[in-house]
């Protein structure tokens, strides 16, 4: 594909070109494409593409003192990109193995047709490619070029054209504010230096009325696994028997291993609580709309949830219950917990 005129392959990004932004300069002046390469035509910074994805990436410049652990991850994953392919993956073997999650399930059957969506730290894409095989726009963005390659190769296969990737860092975003009907960012900000900060950066590209996906480690739902991850550093990695995803013989080896180095080698991690995201969700403007697992103790999440739909928040003792049964069940999926909240259409926190 490296081969073929970089900027045939720019349609997707062409084609929304009203929602883009400089993320050096954060200009509004429409982005050019000339020749093979992406110009702001403010600041005049010049972008590469590479097989179809334009490298939008650029780095925090932060205080120099401020902890940073952005490059680190981006090698971590460039090695590793996460979660990776099965052999001879295609859309109707993601379609089904989507299915079987119930989130990715929920989620497309819930999010309407036509609307923008934005997976924040896509990694390899599997999301982004799922929610575009039917009629939205998605847009899969990620700082590892080696996973959003292999997105942009199964999209490429399975003529997915309403996915596009793109390098971008969730701190120095390529879109305007108020962008995306829906953004989602699972399984990243716990990865990064700041997820407090990176949160703030993607609530601003949502829409008032649009909503947020945020999936963290959970404090106490990642308890078995730093337990796994205590007994592999001090007995090696022949305990990897101990995970339960390891030991299933329906998983290739690729996908093993990078869930093995992602879960217990990873350079970076945080871990936060239903309570601190409410929080969050307060601080820039957000109502709380559902969670996985429920927020409130004795509800559980349906076959047939909808998503969309307003809960309670739960009190302090709801949240200190649900996140100590995620201690004793947590252990299977990571010890995640997912949060959705809708951005209030009188918001003047973070517009
Ligand atoms: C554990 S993977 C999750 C991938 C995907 N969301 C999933 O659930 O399968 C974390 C991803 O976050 C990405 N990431 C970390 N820091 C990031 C940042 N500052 N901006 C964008 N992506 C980032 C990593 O490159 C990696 O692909």
């Amino acid at each position: 594909m490296s081969g073929l005129n970089q900027a045939e392959n720019l349609t997707h990004m062409i084609d929304h070109a009203d929602i883009f932004i400089c993320p050096a300069c954060g200009g509004e002046g429409e982005l050019k494409i000339i020749d093979d390469n992406i110009e702001c035509p403010g600041c005049r910074n010049r972008y590469r593409v590479e097989d179809g994805i334009p490298l939008l990436f650029w780095p925090n410049e932060w205080n120099p003192t401020r902890e940073d652990v952005t490059d680190k991850i981006k090698s971590f994953y460039e090695k590793t990109p996460f979660p990776n392919y099965e052999d001879f993956e295609d859309v109707g073997s993601l379609i089904q193995k989507a299915k079987t999650g119930i989130f990715a399930r929920l989620l497309n059957e819930q999010i309407p047709f036509n609307i923008r969506v934005l997976e924040a730290g896509c990694g390899t894409g599997q999301l982004s490619n799922f929610l575009g095989t039917s009629h939205r726009h998605v847009f899969g963005t990620d700082i590892c070029l080696n996973a959003l390659k292999l997105g942009q190769n199964f999209k490429i296969k399975n003529g997915l054209e309403r996915v596009g990737f793109y390098q971008m860092n969730l701190f120095r975003p390529i879109f305007r504010r108020e962008s995306f009907h829906l953004v989602i960012c699972n399984g990243v900000l716990h990865h990064t230096s700041d997820p407090y900060l990176g949160f703030e950066s993607l609530a601003k590209l949502v829409k008032k009325d649009g909503y947020i996906i945020i999936g963290l480690y959970n404090r106490y739902g990642r308890f078995i696994a730093d337990v796994r991850h205590f007994m592999f550093n001090v007995f090696g990695d022949r305990f990897k028997f101990l995970d339960p995803r390891l030991r299933n013989k329906g998983i290739n080896d690729i996908r093993k291993s990078t869930w093995f180095m992602d879960q217990y080698k990873n350079p970076h991690e945080s871990k936060h609580s239903v309570g601190e995201v409410l929080k969050w969700f307060d601080q820039t403007g957000f109502e709380f709309i559902n969670s996985i697992p429920k927020t409130k103790v004795f509800t559980d999440l349906s076959e047939q949830e909808k998503l969309f739909r307003p809960n309670p928040r739960g009190n302090r003792l709801d949240h200190f219950l649900i996140q100590f049964r995620l201690m004793l069940t947590g252990g299977r999926e990571g010890g995640f917990f997912l949060m959705i909240g809708r951005k209030q259409s009188n918001n003047n926190k973070n517009g």
